[in-house]
């Protein structure tokens, strides 16, 4: 399979008051065609502005430093910002949010809003944008999809209204989409059944998905491969099951173990102890919080190295990571 897009050593940073922060501090990751990739990190890591970096839509107060975003084989840094509006945002990547309403208008109706993309992207008139709209509506499970096509956002129900984003976002026939949390904020039995439709729908399209979450669960469900994010860094990539089930960076371990999908707690489940903004200026960004960690690690700068074909991580003790997996003195702390 050919590499859709390529992000290589990324740098973004955000500056204000006389501060940088790194928010993407060399990020390397790749989507091949119809591949539906995971981005999983805590809070904070940088897995927005990775997105946001791709679409070139950072705030002010943003900037890609350096680095290389390759898309069907051109660097999107260099195209100038027409070509991005008119080729790539909403035309190659579509993006869904988390908050659906920063893909909406609420002054104009859901029908109205996708056929405006319809006919912009697919130039066709507007009963025939209706038509498709009206079945793309009954593709993301709208129940009573012509009645719907008149309703203003604020009239839809979370679910419904985050169903009609997802149409929107395939309506252009899109390469690639982004999509950032877009469950998180629905209440679980919804959430279960965007997620369903929406594996469904992307085998049904054959679109490449990035997908961003700091849940563990819809990466098992839904991803063919993984991306660990740590600090603005990716510490561990491969194919889901390679990395569930043989984790060799203990990042991945701990935020395997402290799910309790994948761990039963006999009255506590651990954590990673400490904080993200705890973070060395030189060797391995999770020395603070590592259990496993000695001197050797703030040494030297520690590159994404590959194990095999299918798995990458970024640290020099994977023989010792690979031990704390499997021993039940893990080292990561127990809350009650
Ligand atoms: N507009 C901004 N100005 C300054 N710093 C920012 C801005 N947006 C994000 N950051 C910082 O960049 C870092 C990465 O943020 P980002 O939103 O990309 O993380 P995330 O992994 O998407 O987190 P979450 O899971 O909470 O969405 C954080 O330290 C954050 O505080
Ligand atoms: S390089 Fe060292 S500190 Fe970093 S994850 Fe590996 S063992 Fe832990
Ligand atoms: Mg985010």
């Amino acid at each position: 399979m050919m590499n859709l897009l390529e992000i290589k050593d990324l740098h973004t940073y955000f500056e204000g008051n006389g501060a940088i922060v790194k928010a993407v501090d060399g990020a390397d990751l790749s989507i091949r065609e119809r591949e539906v990739v995971g981005l999983v990190g805590e809070s904070g890591s940088g897995k927005t502005t990775i997105a946001n970096s791709l679409l070139r839509i950072l705030p002010e107060t943003g900037r890609i430093v350096s680095g290389g975003i390759i898309f069907k084989g051109i660097n999107i840094r260099e195209l100038s910002e027409k070509e991005m509006q008119f080729k790539i945002r909403g035309n190659e990547i579509s993006m869904i949010f988390q908050d659906p309403m920063v893909s909406l208008n609420p002054l104009f109706t859901v029908g109205e809003q996708i056929t405006s993309v319809l006919k912009l992207h697919q130039d066709i008139g507007q009963k025939e944008a209706k038509t498709k709209a009206i079945d793309l509506f009954r593709k993301v499970r709208i129940s009573d999809p012509e009645k719907r096509f008149d309703n203003y956002p604020h009239e839809l129900s979370g679910g419904m209204i985050q169903r009609v984003t997802i149409a929107m976002a395939m309506s252009c026939e899109p390469s690639l989409i982004i999509a950032d949390e877009p469950t998180t904020a629905l209440d679980v039995t919804i959430a279960n059944q965007i997620l369903n439709e929406f594996e469904e729908l992307i085998g049904e399209i054959g679109v490449s998905v990035l997908w961003i979450t700091h849940d563990l669960g819809v990466i098992k469900r839904i991803c063919d491969y993984v991306n660990v994010m740590y600090a603005g860094t990716l510490m561990e990539q491969g194919t889901v099951k390679t990395v569930f089930e043989n984790p060799l960076h203990s990042y991945t371990f701990g935020l395997l173990r402290s799910n309790v999908i994948y761990y039963e707690p006999k009255g506590k489940i651990p954590t990673i102890m400490g904080e993200l903004s705890e973070i060395p200026h030189q060797g391995c960004k999770f020395y603070p919080r590592c259990p496993i960690g000695d001197e050797g690690c703030l040494q030297e700068s520690i590159e994404l190295r590959k194990i095999d074909e299918n798995h990458s991580i970024r640290c020099i003790k994977p023989e010792d990571a690979k031990r704390l997996s499997r021993s039940k003195n893990h080292g990561f702390q127990g809350v009650c």
